[in-house]
């Protein structure tokens, strides 16, 4: 049953709604005065609710109902409120209603009236209620919690690629989510059915790659007993995703070049030509414009592969997802754990709304899942997030799925902040006692977004 919340300081009218009301299939919920109104409504979050606009201290005026439904609306901008007012408050009415009142009715009530007007406001709020649950869902079908500008953006463009062929580039710092969006890509695609095989191409030793990728004949080399298909060809009418790109030796940029040319196959140690019918997502952390320049990256594979480009923004450029990701891995985990349903203090709060991330998205979910572990109190603070005091970089080197790369970062980072507290702000020292030079310190505190104190 759904909650209606009728407030009026009318007894006799109170009453009437009451016996009008009971076989209606409504929870009738009811309050005498504004104050009461309002408790009411943050109680029991009624859909629907009558408002007489006359309400005391001043049952004449109009004041004490329009501020209970501002108040109202502020807490749920989508209930339907009705204001009820005297017969000759017609303009209270319209000021009501431009205000954001659903509608307005006038006394005297005709209890037959006021039923169907309730109806259809309680049949309107549920249409919209589960349009909102749909779009909540098909946000999270892709798994990407977003609502910045940048992030609406990127989904703008996961749309706009899914539906074709194209290959896509996904750029962005680690743990910024280059694979999570690979993957919603693929389950948007036409592709959907089939599977989309992940290649590491940064974490396969050189020799091994290229029969990772396109397989081996039996007697290719020593130990080469059977036959192997390589991930293209399990990757047939899928997705391929080359992670990590940036990493791919010279030897083996040639070999892919070939192969997105052709879209043939060959295993190592065969000549048969295989055709495959695959789309290419790549991702890559590194600068591959720097990395043409500097000649490590070949311009005619980026031509290829970086038909489309999707830049993910780093964690700190996203503004209040930061709080919302927080809330989201924590809510994730609470459940999964079964712990009680804590949550950031205002302390906890500010250090994730300050902090850089240089672990992006990633680190931000290992540091709350750690933190729901890590939490005595009845909130989580700081310390549990491992975000204060000289504890804090033991602590965050100590976690768990960091890699090799977001912990030199971090160090890095937090040797030029001590450095620069240290010798306060004088480079020449700071940059001496760590024993790099001065524009590579100054570099430093570019890329790690540090200022002179
Ligand atoms: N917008 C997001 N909403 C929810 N979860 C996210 C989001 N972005 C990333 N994640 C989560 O953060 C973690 C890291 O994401 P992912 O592995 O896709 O990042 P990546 O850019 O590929 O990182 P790396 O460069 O280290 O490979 C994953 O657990 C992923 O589910
Ligand atoms: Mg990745």
């Amino acid at each position: 049953m759904q909650n209606l919340l009728i407030v009026d300081d009318n007894d006799e009218i109170r009453r009437q709604l009451k016996w009008g009301l009971s076989k209606s299939n409504y929870e009738l919920i009811f309050a005498r005065d504004g104050v009461e109104g309002l408790n009411m409504f943050k109680r029991h979050s009624p859909p629907v609710v009558t408002l007489d606009l006359g309400l005391p201290p001043n049952e004449n005026g109009i004041e004490e109902g329009l501020r209970c439904l501002g108040e109202m609306l502020r807490m749920d901008p989508t209930a339907k409120i009705i204001v009820i007012t005297g017969n000759e408050e017609k303009d209270a009415a319209l000021q009501a209603v431009r205000l954001g009142a659903y509608d307005y009715y006038k006394k005297p009530v005709n209890l037959d009236e006021l039923k169907v007007m309730i109806d259809r406001a309680m049949y309107l709020q549920n249409i919209e209620s589960e349009n909102q649950e749909l779009r909540r869902q098909s946000v999270n079908e892709t798994g990407i919690v977003g609502e910045c500008p940048a992030m609406q953006a990127v989904f703008t463009q996961i749309d706009r690629v899914a539906a074709s062929d194209v290959p896509v580039l996904v750029c962005g710092e680690s743990g910024t989510g280059k694979e999570l969006v690979a993957r919603a890509i693929h389950k948007k695609s036409l592709r959907a059915e089939s599977d989309m095989i992940p290649i590491n191409c940064g974490a396969i030793p050189e020799n091994l790659l290229e029969s990772e990728l396109f397989g081996y004949e039996k007697g290719a080399f020593t130990g080469a007993n059977k036959m192997l298909k390589g991930k293209v060809e399990y990757a047939d009418k899928g997705t391929l995703f080359l992670d990590e790109i940036g990493e791919m030796p010279m030897t083996l940029q040639v070999k892919l070049l070939r192969f997105l040319q052709e879209m043939m196959v060959t295993r190592v140690g065969g000549r048969k030509e295989i055709p495959v019918d695959v789309r290419i997502i790549t991702a890559t952390n590194i600068d591959i414009q720097k990395a043409m320049e500097d000649g490590s990256f070949r311009e005619d594979l980026f031509y290829r592969i970086g038909v489309m480009t999707i830049n993910l923004p780093p964690l700190r450029e996203r503004g209040g997802d930061i709080e919302l990701l927080a809330n989201y891995f924590l809510k994730s985990v609470s459940v999964g754990q079964r712990s009680t349903n804590k949550g950031f203090s205002q302390e906890a709060l500010d250090c994730i709304k300050g902090y850089d991330w240089p672990g992006n998205i990633r680190e931000l979910e290992n540091r709350v899942k750690r933190a729901v572990i890590m939490a005595t109190g009845p909130e989580i603070m700081p310390e549990d997030l491992g975000m204060k005091g000289d504890e804090a970089m033991r602590q965050k080197l100590q976690m768990d799925d960091i890699s090799l790369k977001e912990a030199r970062l971090l160090l890095e980072r937090d040797m030029v902040e001590r450095a620069l507290d240290k010798f306060s702000g004088n480079i020449v020292k700071a940059a001496a006692s760590i024993g790099v030079s001065r524009p590579t310190f100054y570099d430093l505190m570019k890329k790690h977004g540090l200022k002179n104190a």
